[in-house]
């Protein structure tokens, strides 16, 4: 089954735009243990933006990544669905922050019921380097919830 085929058209901010939302999320982050800093922008397909940033636990397998709670953010203010792209920005080297597996089956489940496939902007920490990509190239041939019987 395809049903990643397009991206969504309505982009009304600038990559800059929505990487530097991605940028301040970061910097509100709740991050003691690793000190790793992420921020994630969620931008709807009406130009609509949602943030959030990874909050950790003492109990460290309670934390919450960014882009999970900026996705949780999303769909109290416009619904997965309408969700068309994606910042995020980690660290504090060169290196570009790149969802983590349990990330990008979050993102997946909002391509899957928007339709179409979600851009996903991905940033190192200290501005020096973007990469684009789509959620249908990070994970492909993904289960989410088109790949479920649906309820009679
Ligand atoms: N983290 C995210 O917020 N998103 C990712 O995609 C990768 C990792 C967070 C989780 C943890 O708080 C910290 O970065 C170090 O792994």
């Amino acid at each position: 089954m395809l049903f990643l085929i397009t991206l969504a058209k309505d982009k009304s901010m600038t990559d800059e735009q929505l990487l530097q939302q991605a940028r301040a999320a970061a910097a509100r982050a709740y991050a003691p243990y690793s000190r790793f800093h992420v921020g994630a922008a969620v931008e709807s397909v009406d130009g609509e933006v949602a943030t959030g940033a990874n909050m950790e636990n003492a109990c460290y397998r309670l934390g919450l990544c960014a882009e999970q709670s900026a996705l949780t953010a999303a769909q109290h203010a416009f619904g997965l669905d309408k969700v068309a792209r994606i910042a995020v920005v980690g660290g504090s080297d060169a290196t570009v922050c790149t969802p983590c597996g349990g990330c990008r089956q979050a993102i997946l489940e909002a391509a899957q019921l928007s339709g179409h496939d979600v851009e996903i902007l991905c940033a190192s920490g200290d501005g020096s380097s973007v990469e684009r990509y789509t959620i249908g190239e990070l994970i492909p041939h993904g289960f989410g919830p088109a790949n479920l019987a649906k309820p009679s």
